[in-house]
């Protein structure tokens, strides 16, 4: 059991002062350029004028800053949510999330599995409504898992191999869940998990991982890469080896989880990170 309370010999880590990046010169050419982007910005976002198009739900309501941001109290109870991105509901991917999940609950963490369902998942419009709502304008199971993220403190999402790739449906779904509400898995643990008949997974799985570390999500490990091989729940069972990762990527997830809660408690905050800057190749 955590303490509820910092101990007295609380390390004063949260808050370090921001340091400025000087060693980056840019030319005046450059300079003027960013200030003139900056100024079309701001007044656009004065006169209420939107620089994309967008099609908007309006059920789809604005959410506040301090719903979009995670919320840092250290505290007792920790909770993963495991996605299951198979259009079996019982099948493979469950079976490997089942074992994952049944790990983490015997170390003292609650877990709820998360299924997608086989109702068509549309991909992301690329409409950037979501920049100003924090939520998809395609109101379905992106926002219900939006929504309920900042009550979980861990992720695993599972995916079947398909050519060689996550599933459609999971690859949708993540798309829009991190391009609408990325922040709010921001250092939160993740973890991808596959389930593969013979060939693809690694791929898949590296994949999956990407939505985490685009997002300053920490990476769980586990004795080998996180794969299961069958194409059926018993088949799976059968995977000793697989089923054993499964149980260790568990262990290793709620350790993690531990650890982040008692650095909370000892005063050590995420960290502060700087404005994003966001160049491409052409500028
Ligand atoms: C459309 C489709 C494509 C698949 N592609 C692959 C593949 O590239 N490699 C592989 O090993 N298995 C492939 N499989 C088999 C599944 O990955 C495998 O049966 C998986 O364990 C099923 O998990 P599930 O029961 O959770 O859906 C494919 C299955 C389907 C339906």
């Amino acid at each position: 059991m955590l303490p509820r309370t910092a101990p007295s010999r609380t390390l004063n880590f949260g808050k370090q002062p921001m340091k400025m990046n000087k060693s980056k010169k840019i030319s005046r050419r450059e300079a003027l350029k960013y200030a003139g982007m900056t100024a079309v910005g701001a007044a656009a976002a004065y006169a209420g004028v939107k620089l994309w198009p967008v099609r908007e739900d309006p059920s789809v309501a604005p959410l506040s800053e301090a719903q979009l941001i995670p919320n840092y109290q250290s505290k007792t109870s920790m909770k993963v949510l495991l996605v299951n991105g198979s259009p079996h509901k019982k099948g493979c991917t469950y079976t490997a999330l089942s074992e994952v999940a049944s790990a983490l609950e015997k170390d003292g963490v609650e877990t709820e599995i998360f299924w997608l369902g086989i109702d068509p998942l549309a991909g992301c419009r690329g409409c950037a409504s979501c920049r100003s709502t924090g939520r998809c304008v395609l109101n379905d199971s992106v926002n219900t898992v939006a929504d309920k993220a900042p009550e979980f403190d861990g992720f695993v999402f599972g995916s079947p191999v398909h050519y060689a790739a996550a599933s459609g449906f999971i690859t949708s779904f993540l798309d829009r869940l991190f391009y609408s509400a990325g922040k709010r898995f921001a250092s939160k643990p993740g973890a991808a998990v596959v389930s593969c008949r013979r060939a693809g997974s690694t791929a898949a799985l590296e994949q999956l991982n990407k939505y985490f570390t685009i997002c300053n999500m920490p990476v769980v490990p586990s004795q080998y890469w996180n794969m299961v091989h069958g194409n059926t729940p018993d088949e799976v069972l059968q995977d000793l080896e697989g089923l054993q990762t499964m149980r260790t990527l568990g262990q290793n997830m709620a350790w993690l989880l531990k650890c982040i809660e008692a650095g909370k408690a000892a005063g050590i905050a995420p960290p502060t990170y700087e404005d994003r800057v966001a160049t491409n190749f052409i500028r």
